[in-house]
């Protein structure tokens, strides 16, 4: 399996000080910056677009940028995240009249695509897909908001993944999303995961460089 990936999601930063607050995480350890991008139409919140992924790359970020998309309809903002400096975008399968177009037009525009399931979309839901993938996000809590619990049936669900990404053949990476904490990432690595998004675990932390060397720490163990 590919190496462990901390992507913090920066819902749970100080939005009056995002330049800062993501140069300290990225300074502190983080490998990805977790970019959650709400509508008030597909979830029940509304947060950044494209133009402040735009000004992240303007204030000098070089990390990959791993955009969530939790917007309905999906394609028309693809190109504008493109253009701001996304690395990763990953949609909702429900948001997307045509899944396999949407991941088509992702790659089409240099970024790499992922898809995204919420706690009650099931595993088949990649059939067909998988080998156009760059990245499965399983959310382990409903989609809309930082600092809820983890949902534990998204154990098992990982593993199931992680068999279909190993039988692909493909490096695909296996993401998690939701409740994630030192003290169950271990169980979520074990799981399958490799790819590590945490807002309210990290930002809400007093020292950022401790609580990601100390879930790096808990994955390798
Ligand atoms: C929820 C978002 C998550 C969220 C994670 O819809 O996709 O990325 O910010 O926050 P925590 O780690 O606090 O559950
Ligand atoms: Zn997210």
């Amino acid at each position: 399996m590919s190496a462990c990936l901390i992507a913090p999601s920066i819902l749970s930063a100080d939005f009056a000080r995002l330049g800062a607050e993501v140069d300290a995480v990225l300074q502190a350890g983080a490998d990805w910056v977790h970019f959650d991008v709400m509508d008030n139409h597909y979830v029940p919140n509304l947060t950044i677009g494209p133009m402040v992924c735009e000004a992240l790359r303007r204030h000098g970020v070089t990390a990959p940028i791993d955009v969530h998309l939790m917007v309905k309809p999906v394609d028309r903002i693809v190109p504008d995240f493109a253009q701001a400096g996304a690395t990763y975008i990953s949609f909702h399968p429900e948001a997307s009249e045509h899944v396999h177009r949407t991941i088509q037009l992702i790659r089409s525009h240099g970024c790499r695509p992922g898809l995204v399931l919420n706690p009650a979309t099931p595993v088949e839901v990649l059939d067909y897909l998988l080998d156009e993938l760059d990245l499965v996000l399983l959310m382990s809590v409903n989609p809309g908001f930082g600092g809820q619990a983890f949902i534990p049936s998204a154990l098992d669900k990982l593993r199931r993944v992680r068999e279909r990404i190993a039988a692909s053949g493909r490096d695909i990476r296996l993401e998690i999303d939701g409740g994630v904490k030192p003290d169950n990432i271990g169980a979520i690595a074990a799981a399958g995961a490799d790819t590590f998004v945490a807002g309210s675990a990290i930002f809400n932390a007093p020292d950022y460089a401790a609580v990601i060397a100390k879930m790096r720490a808990e994955v390798a163990a």
